[in-house]
């Protein structure tokens, strides 16, 4: 919509002015509401193509919602700006969208894998790093430093490079302990979620040598929070699939 010319000064009464004043009111809503539509749209895009590796996993998309939101809690205890915590929250759940890239019977393999097998699942990180990379759009871009270092350890004994400390981008940093934090407390095809107590003692020790201490110290802190914020998460994606099964027509 072209915005309306004013009418000239000379010629302006009371109802001229205030027509020109609606129409400017309604194009500026307008545009509003086709920049609200695009964010989300971008936002629902990228949360889908994370949720396109997590399939291939055999999760149903809980997991990449928490990882998001408990790495945006962890990134504002740390104190990082606002805009930058709503980056690394937006972008985290793409962290393993390189699985795509993985065989099947590698990925859901139940039992332990072979050095071999180890060594090309340990390739999603550059996977994702190639699928996410390469373009100017911070998220993505985010995304990619994420996908590439979230199995990096602070002690240098982490993959794909073997980076330590902070080498390691802080994005990648925060994401290996949202993810190890989540990853332990659900089921798993090989073993049952660990209890609370178990998930704190683990992340404690790997404080100092699998993740960044300051890190650590943060999320052992907010501990009771990310738990009630995981819990939060679940219950609302669970009343979701209730929704959306209740609204699919049956065959
Ligand atoms: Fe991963
Ligand atoms: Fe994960």
């Amino acid at each position: 919509m072209e915005a309306p010319s004013p009418p000239p000064a000379n010629d302006l009464d009371q109802s001229q002015l205030l027509r020109y004043v609606q129409d400017m009111h309604q194009l500026r809503k307008q545009r509003e509401q086709a920049y609200q539509r695009l964010a989300h749209a971008h936002r629902i895009t990228l949360s889908k193509l994370a949720l396109a590796a997590e399939y291939k996993d055999g999760d149903t998309g809980a997991h990449i919602e928490r990882i998001g939101a408990l790495s945006g809690a962890i990134a504002k205890a740390l104190g990082q700006p606002a805009e930058w915590c709503e980056l690394i929250a937006q972008s985290a759940p793409m962290h393993d969208v390189g699985k795509i890239g993985i065989p099947d019977d590698i990925l859901k393999k139940p039992g332990p894998l072979t050095t071999d097998e180890r060594r090309i699942m340990e390739t999603h990180s550059l996977i994702g790093a190639q699928i996410l990379g390469g373009t100017d759009v911070p998220v993505l871009r985010m995304a990619a430093e994420i996908a590439l270092g979230h199995h990096e350890r602070w002690n240098g004994t982490g993959y794909p490079s073997g980076l330590r400390a902070l080498e390691i981008p802080l994005c990648a940093r925060i994401v290996a302990v949202a993810d190890f934090l989540d990853a332990l407390m659900m089921d798993r095809c090989y073993r049952p979620a660990l209890g609370e107590d178990e998930v704190l003692a683990l992340i404690k020790a790997g404080r100092g040598s699998h993740f960044d201490p300051a890190i650590v110290d943060v999320a052992v802190t907010l501990f009771p929070q990310l738990v009630a914020l995981r819990k939060r998460i679940d219950q609302r994606t669970a009343a979701e699939q209730l929704d959306g099964a209740a609204a699919t027509p049956s065959q």
